[in-house]
């Protein structure tokens, strides 16, 4: 097989495999040394490599030729909009910007805050910052102020770039209070606010700090891309960890440029000129990764869609998109499918449309269901394919080859570890488990180029998360186990982050917000199954003794107080009052059990379970 060869070359022979890789972009100085190592096994990809990311995803094309082709097509069901960019006119347009930015103090090694809804200008955001070596760091627009405030804190942003307003399906969401909120509730106060105006909903300027984005244009030249080092980072995306204080995940330039780049032919088998569509959000990974780098770097043009995959206005939406942009090669999470079957079991909507350009279909973000698998192949009689990825990695750890060869799926895997990431199962002893047998997933070190090389402002805790548990190895979080043909089921998370409709969120970070309710003594929130959703958080409290508040005003106080502080996103819906909670003799709450509980499964007691007769009462609550 053609694949077992890469495979093992790109894990054998690294630095030769990774040297052949990164021939394929162009560099302003191509790296001498591949890779550096650290003592713990991590360390830096090309090193003195010398390059610029907008330069690849813009400039490189117009070298190439590809000036007149389309870069970027942005979608808006719910403005009823659609607008091209060419290469020529996107490299025009975020040349521009980047002269804004600079003009407002901005430079190498600055962060900017982008919060933005699924526009151009959010694309044209991150690129001119990277074209001036500045570190974008993209918020999700649907998180709440308080979470805004937490990034604004954690990355220090010297400017915020944001449009006046999100477009929800039919609701105008104003996003320049929040912004103020957000501000106002962080200690390091940004120097200016970008503000892109949009028709929807015009937003107020403050004079001393608010800039007009289109006056700031209007007045500035265009800039060439600046050299970087492959090592600088690029960017800053926060990602859900087991605590409150999210995750700065940093990636650099060069690794991040030569992953994208071999993605796109090896996962995604994409040629320069295909029609590429990543369903998900600039707030996302996917998004960074295969809204905005990967297909600019590559050649493709890619597509910006501002709406869902129902009601906007219908559940053909997907179908409609791929046949008036002939997309080639469509990538968004299960979710998404599973709300489109729901409204449309007999894909009824998708025999109004032509969608003969698409080839492949690729889902990620969360484990793709079988029912789900199955609905999909048998409407669309296109290869479906599964594949895991992580916002640390930023690219899929384990893919269906395609580019290489494409295997015969596996409902419930995502196939084989991709080249250059040494994936293995480990018992918790670290030691490799047997075939079969569910265990912790790990990747042996060194992580190929693109991952994430550190957390921002905290390297010890990067240390101390995914390195410092099993040496050696990068931990990965999710656990699974590998079958007899080699290939990889991802069965769900070992800690406390859960998927919800494929975002990411902490049942840590919602716990702690529970607990900040003076009426609550004790708590724990559970990632409970949902036929739409994959999971929704539920949350389970003890009240305090001498509180007097009834138990159904403080559940919805709780549910108020999560959509308040993380945003409607966190989805958490139900806040159940009990009795007690089930413990081990030690004191641990049994989150396990209780999720089994919430999910009507069977359950084990465990053995060393405080009290067991607590385990019914919570069943009878369910129930
Ligand atoms: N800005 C502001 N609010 C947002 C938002 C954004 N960008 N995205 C979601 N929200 C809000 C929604 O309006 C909703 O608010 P409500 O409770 O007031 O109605 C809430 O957050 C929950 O949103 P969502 O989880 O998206 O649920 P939904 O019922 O609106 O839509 C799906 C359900 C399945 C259609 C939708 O979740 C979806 O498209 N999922 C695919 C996700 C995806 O692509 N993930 C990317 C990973 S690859
Ligand atoms: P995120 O960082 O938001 O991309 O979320 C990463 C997490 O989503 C992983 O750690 C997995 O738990 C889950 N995930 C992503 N893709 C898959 C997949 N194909 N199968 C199973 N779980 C997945």
């Amino acid at each position: 097989m053609i694949y077992h060869s890469e495979f093992k070359r790109s894990i054998e022979r690294p630095k030769e495999f990774w040297r052949q890789q990164a021939k394929l972009i162009d560099w302003m100085q191509f790296p001498e040394t591949i890779w550096e190592a650290n003592d713990n096994g991590h360390g830096r990809w090309f090193p003195d490599g010398v390059l610029n990311s907008s330069d690849l995803a813009l400039d490189a094309n117009l070298r190439a030729g590809r000036g007149s082709q389309t870069a970027l097509i942005y979608d808006s069901p719910v403005t009823n909009c659609q607008q091209s960019y060419t290469f020529q006119q996107l490299t025009e347009e975020v040349a521009v910007f980047a002269g804004a930015l600079n003009r407002q103090g901005i430079a190498k090694g600055d962060r900017v805050l982008i919060y933005m809804p699924m526009i151009p200008q959010a694309v044209i955001a991150m690129l001119a910052c990277a074209r001036i070596g500045a570190i974008h760091s993209v918020v999700f627009g649907g998180f709440a102020p308080h979470e805004v405030a937490v990034r604004i804190d954690d990355a220090q942003p010297k400017a915020i770039v944001t449009a006046s307003c999100g477009i929800e399906t039919d609701k105008v969401l104003p996003y320049k209070p929040l912004v103020d909120s957000a501000i106002d509730q962080a200690c390091h106060k940004p120097a200016c606010c970008i503000v892109f105006q949009r028709p929807q909903a015009r937003a107020e300027l403050k004079p001393d700090r608010d800039l007009d984005w289109n006056e700031l244009v209007a007045n500035a030249e265009p800039l060439a891309p600046v050299p970087v080092q492959a090592t600088d980072p690029l960017y800053i995306l926060y990602t859900s960890g087991t605590t409150g204080k999210p995750k700065g995940v940093v990636r650099d330039n060069g690794g991040h440029a030569v992953a994208m780049r071999y993605s796109m032919s090896m996962v995604y088998d994409a040629k320069p000129g295909d029609v590429f569509w990543a369903a998900s959000d600039v707030g996302w990974v996917v998004g960074h990764s295969y809204i905005v780098y990967a297909p600019l770097i590559s050649g493709c043009t890619t597509v910006l869609y501002e709406g869902k995959p129902v009601r906007t206005p219908d559940a053909g939406a997907f179908w409609r998109v791929c046949q008036d942009h002939g997309v080639n090669l469509l990538f968004t999470a299960p979710t998404a499918f599973r709300a489109v079957r729901k409204e449309d079991p007999e894909a009824d909507l998708l025999r109004k449309y032509n969608i003969s350009s698409l080839r492949r279909i690729f889902l990620a973000g969360e484990r793709l269901d079988p029912p789900t698998y199955e609905w999909l192949s048998e409407q669309t009689h296109l290869p479906i394919l599964d594949h895991w990825w992580q916002t640390e990695t930023g690219w899929a750890i384990c893919c269906n080859p395609v580019g290489l060869e494409m295997v015969t799926p596996k409902p419930g895997s995502a196939t084989f570890p991709t080249p250059g990431f040494d994936v293995q199962i480990l018992d918790s002893q670290g030691h490799v488990a047997d075939t079969g047998v569910q265990g912790q997933v790990a990747i042996r070190l060194p992580l190929p180029p693109g991952c994430l090389t550190t957390i921002w402002g905290d390297d010890d805790r990067f240390q101390n998360t995914y390195l410092a548990p099993i040496p050696g190895y990068y931990s990965s979080g999710d656990g699974g186990y590998v079958d007899d043909e080699g290939y990889v089921f991802i069965m769900g998370r070992t800690d406390d982050v859960i998927n919800v409709a494929g975002h990411r969120l902490s049942t840590g970070e919602m716990e702690e917000i529970l607990a900040s309710h003076p009426a609550v003594a004790e708590c724990c929130v559970v990632g409970a199954h949902d036929n739409l959703k994959g999971q929704v958080p539920i949350g389970l409290v003890l009240v305090k003794d001498g509180a007097t508040i009834a138990h159904d005003e403080l559940e919805d106080e709780l549910v108020e107080m999560v959509r308040e502080r993380i945003g409607a996103i966190a989805c958490l819906k139900q806040a159940m009052v009990v009795e007690r909670l089930p413990k081990t003799r030690s004191g641990k709450i049994l989150r396990r059990v209780i999720r089994q509980i919430a999910d009507g499964e069977e359950y084990t007691i465990p053995s060393t379970i405080d009290d067991p007769a607590i385990l019914e009462e919570i069943r009878q609550q369910f129930s």
